[in-house]
């Protein structure tokens, strides 16, 4: 048997990403909560609920022992914009003190943070007045984001204004999923160029604020690739690559956010970005069909390994791409999100490690890769997927807030402790997998 050690680089962060909305609990004053009381929107009629019970119960602190347990060295959270802004007039500072008291708990630990200010939910007056449709929302935005990093500015320096803005429009705004359900793709890509704009202005704000800030962008990129032979197959992908992976971090080289099928000049996003955060999840075999929308039609490789509810297939190779799609821009990167929901934690092991391996190898291709965020931390309230999709760590049953430590804890333990993917830790913690990652 082979034996090797793939080491990475020197002060690499190591940890998990969570987000408010879905580890908080009990945020009823946001438009995901409205939505969730929704007929039809949530698999099985899910609801939030009590999430992880970060709020009310302050079990964040348990959960962030377990990270610093296992050697995790960050954590990548989100704030709630609705519990620090609850009316357009009115700021309350004791949820402030309760972020400052949870960057303080990462601290404590010999953690360090990075922040997201917007992960998918907004504050219901928001979105009443429109919402990121509206021509108020950058100022808005900002005003928020303002207050918010003058507050935690002393106990973080790594931002992430907007979580996936590629997702949320569309989600939102196209495919129906999110709030506000829309179905109109001009709609659902003005809202991710006013979302560029609302980055690119929290950018100033941020720098203005704090002369050591480094922030970045965090888009949801996928690795489209033609499904047949079909020429037609190609341009759609081309299409696809472009609206979806390219548009808004480009828009922050160039000043111009185009979509191809709603462009708009922004010069103020120039330079608007010091690292590239890219959360990556999966691989979309794309053909060309007349009868589907965009001519689009994507699926999933046959043999492809699936994850449990068949939402993902492991497809490593579309990583390295993203990483070195990544590369282009000149900047630090970060995998600000990747993961696989897998409640028996059958096959997270594998996933994990083709993953880890597809970054070690981009790594060493000399792309500047400063840290890895699992997604995530603890079973937590996956959007209209409800409690379906599990992606933690550790399980969660969310009635009775019970974790429950996944086998994959302990090589992922390893990893950060070493900072490295060994022969030893393979061998004790995921044996079935030694002879992918080692091959003869
Ligand atoms: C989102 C997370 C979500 C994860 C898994 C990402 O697109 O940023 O909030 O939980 O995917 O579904």
């Amino acid at each position: 048997m082979p034996r090797a050690t793939y080491s990475f680089p020197n002060d690499f962060l190591w940890g998990t990403a969570t987000a408010a909305h879905q580890v908080e609990g009990n945020n009823t004053n946001n438009d995901w909560w409205a939505w969730e009381q929704g007929e039809g929107h949530i698999k099985n009629g899910d609801k939030s609920g009590k999430a992880c019970d970060w709020w009310n119960g302050r079990r964040w602190s348990e959960d962030f022992d377990r990270a610093a347990a296992t050697h995790q060295n960050s954590h990548r959270f989100s704030i709630e914009w609705s519990r620090v802004q609850p009316e357009p007039d009115r700021w309350d500072e004791a949820t402030l003190d309760r972020y400052r008291e949870m960057l303080l708990g990462l601290k404590e630990r010999g953690m360090n943070a990075m922040l997201t200010l917007h992960h998918f939910s907004s504050p219901i007056w928001f979105a009443e007045m429109g919402g990121w449709e509206s021509d108020q929302a950058v100022a808005l935005f900002n005003a928020f984001v303002r207050r918010t990093v003058e507050a935690l500015k002393a106990h973080c320096n790594l931002w992430v204004p907007i979580n996936e803005p590629n997702v949320y429009g569309m989600a939102g705004f196209v495919w129906g999923d999110f709030p506000p359900g829309k179905h109109d793709l001009k709609t659902g890509l003005k809202v991710i160029a006013n979302m560029a704009k609302g980055h690119a202005a929290a950018y100033q704000t941020i720098h203005e604020l704090q002369s050591d800030a480094l922030v970045g962008t965090a888009i949801n990129w996928r690795d489209f690739v033609p499904g047949d032979a079909n020429p037609l197959s190609n341009v759609v992908v081309n299409r696809l690559h472009k609206a979806y992976n390219d548009a808004f971090t480009t828009a922050m080289v160039t000043g111009k956010f185009d979509a191809i099928y709603y462009k708009e000049d922004m010069p103020e996003a120039k330079g608007a970005q010091d690292f590239v955060g890219l959360n990556y999840y999966t691989r979309d075999y794309v053909k060309f069909n007349l009868s589907k929308p965009n001519y689009a039609e994507n699926f999933y490789r046959k043999d492809a390994e699936r994850s449990y509810t068949g939402f993902l297939a492991n497809e490593p190779d579309g990583f390295r791409k993203c990483i070195r799609w990544g590369g282009q821009f000149g900047l630090p990167i970060y995998i600000t999100e990747n993961g696989w929901d897998d409640p028996k934690d059958d096959t997270r092991r594998i996933y994990l490690l083709d993953h880890l391996l597809a970054m070690w190898h981009e790594v060493n291709n000399n792309l500047p890769v400063k840290g890895y965020y699992h997604w995530s931390l603890v079973d937590n309230f996956e959007w209209e997927r409800g409690w379906t999709q599990r992606f933690g760590l550790w399980g969660l049953d969310p009635a009775t807030q019970q974790r429950v430590r996944r086998p994959s804890v302990d090589l992922y333990s390893e990893v950060c402790r070493t900072n490295s993917i060994s022969s030893e830790a393979v061998e004790k913690w995921a044996p079935e997998c030694y002879k992918r990652i080692f091959p003869d």
